[in-house]
């Protein structure tokens, strides 16, 4: 008999749900390979529900969902809702309440795949950007006073403590040194870079450097460096081959990783884990809820399938993961475009095509 793992299902708004259908077919089609079994729970949190009943998360929710071994997460999100609601009150909350202190975003051009990046491939776009996802201007502290005067004055602070900032390092060093392109033979020395913003934030990434001279020691197999956020992006459009792991804070990693995206071919194909290695992660595509392709049948499913996969590999089930990573790049050659509604097929087909693919590469 073989081990059985919970994950809870939140397909979510809009197009959420054909994306994470076509992720679960893929994951259920890779499942006899695996060394473990998955039981699926599903959960109708979204705005949808807020609609109907005015809560984001109902009591318990938190509680029950500790008890899994992983989230799939679609898409939170509703045109008739007030930005914030849902994402402080779903998103953000099971992002701090889970304590999942990682944002893992791959970047990576897969073959065929159209860049708007002048002359460059699948070898010159493919890097990892680690986001920190628990501090920065996320915590919500700051304020607001005489609101409506014209004296209002405003506050979001950019809150980080040490120890926020030494587990995040630790986790990239780790990253860079299992996977970096050192690790993948594509380097002979992996890199993990630090973007901050060092000139102008001068308490926090002073906070930032010294824990990252200071763990870096501990890593002489990794080279470091650092980049300002604003050259970052400059960087990220003129030379993305110089980049192996990212590490940086919340609000710049939120920042970068939507530029990193649209060189990958946009947010069809951008996934990303939310992770507490010591707790429950949750995968989610980057892209939203797309809500003009609802219901169509026309949307890219292959972020939430990629994400999907690195649910797998975070329940040790590398092999099947990476199955599916590949499998993706199989499948991307022959479609028209990422974009919805211009793929060549219906998210039902890629999906299709991905499950196939993927099987064949673990038969
Ligand atoms: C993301 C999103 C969220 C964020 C929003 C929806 C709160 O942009 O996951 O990148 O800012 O983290
Ligand atoms: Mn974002």
């Amino acid at each position: 008999m073989k081990e059985v793992k919970r994950v809870a299902v939140i397909p979510g708004d809009g197009t959420g749900p054909e994306v994470i259908g076509e992720g679960l077919k893929v994951i259920k089609a890779v499942l006899p390979s695996c060394s473990c079994d998955i039981e699926f729970k599903h959960f109708d949190f979204g705005g949808e529900r807020y609609m109907r009943t005015g809560e984001t998360l109902p009591e318990g929710a938190i509680e029950e969902l500790k008890t899994f071994d992983a989230i799939y997460l679609g898409a939170i999100g509703h045109p008739d809702i007030k930005p914030g609601i849902l994402e402080k009150g779903i998103l953000l909350k099971l992002r701090f309440e889970l304590d999942q202190y990682i944002n893992l975003r791959p970047v990576r051009l897969f073959p065929g795949v159209e860049t708007p990046l002048k002359g460059k491939g699948p070898e010159d776009i493919d890097y990892t950007v680690v986001r920190e996802n628990s501090g920065d201007v996320y915590t919500g502290m700051g304020g607001a006073m005489m609101v409506g005067t014209p004296d209002e004055v405003a506050t979001q602070v950019m809150a980080y403590s040490r120890k926020q900032v030494d587990r995040c390092l630790r986790y990239a060093f780790e990253y860079a040194r299992k996977y970096g392109k050192a690790a993948r033979g594509k380097a002979d020395k992996s890199k993990l870079a630090l973007v901050g913003k060092s000139n102008v934030l001068t308490y926090v990434f002073d906070m930032w450097n010294r824990a990252f001279a200071e763990i870096g020691e501990e890593y002489p197999d990794i080279k470091r460096e650092y980049y300002h956020v604003d050259a970052t992006t400059l960087y990220q459009v003129a030379s993305p081959e110089m980049f192996d792991v990212v590490v940086t804070t919340n609000l710049f990693g939120d920042i970068i990783t939507d530029l990193a995206a649209i060189t990958q071919g946009g947010l069809g194909v951008a996934a990303g884990g939310n992770l507490n290695p010591e707790g429950v992660s949750m995968f989610e595509p980057i892209g939203g809820t797309a809500p003009m392709w609802t219901g169509q049948n026309k949307i890219n499913p292959l972020a939430a399938i990629w994400s999907g996969a690195m649910l797998l590999q975070s329940l040790g089930e590398e092999k099947a993961g990476d199955a599916i990573v590949e499998a993706i790049g199989d499948t991307t050659p022959k479609m028209k475009s990422m974009a919805a509604g211009q793929m060549g097929y219906s998210t039902t087909e890629v999906g299709d095509l991905v499950a196939q693919s993927a099987l064949k590469r673990l038969s």
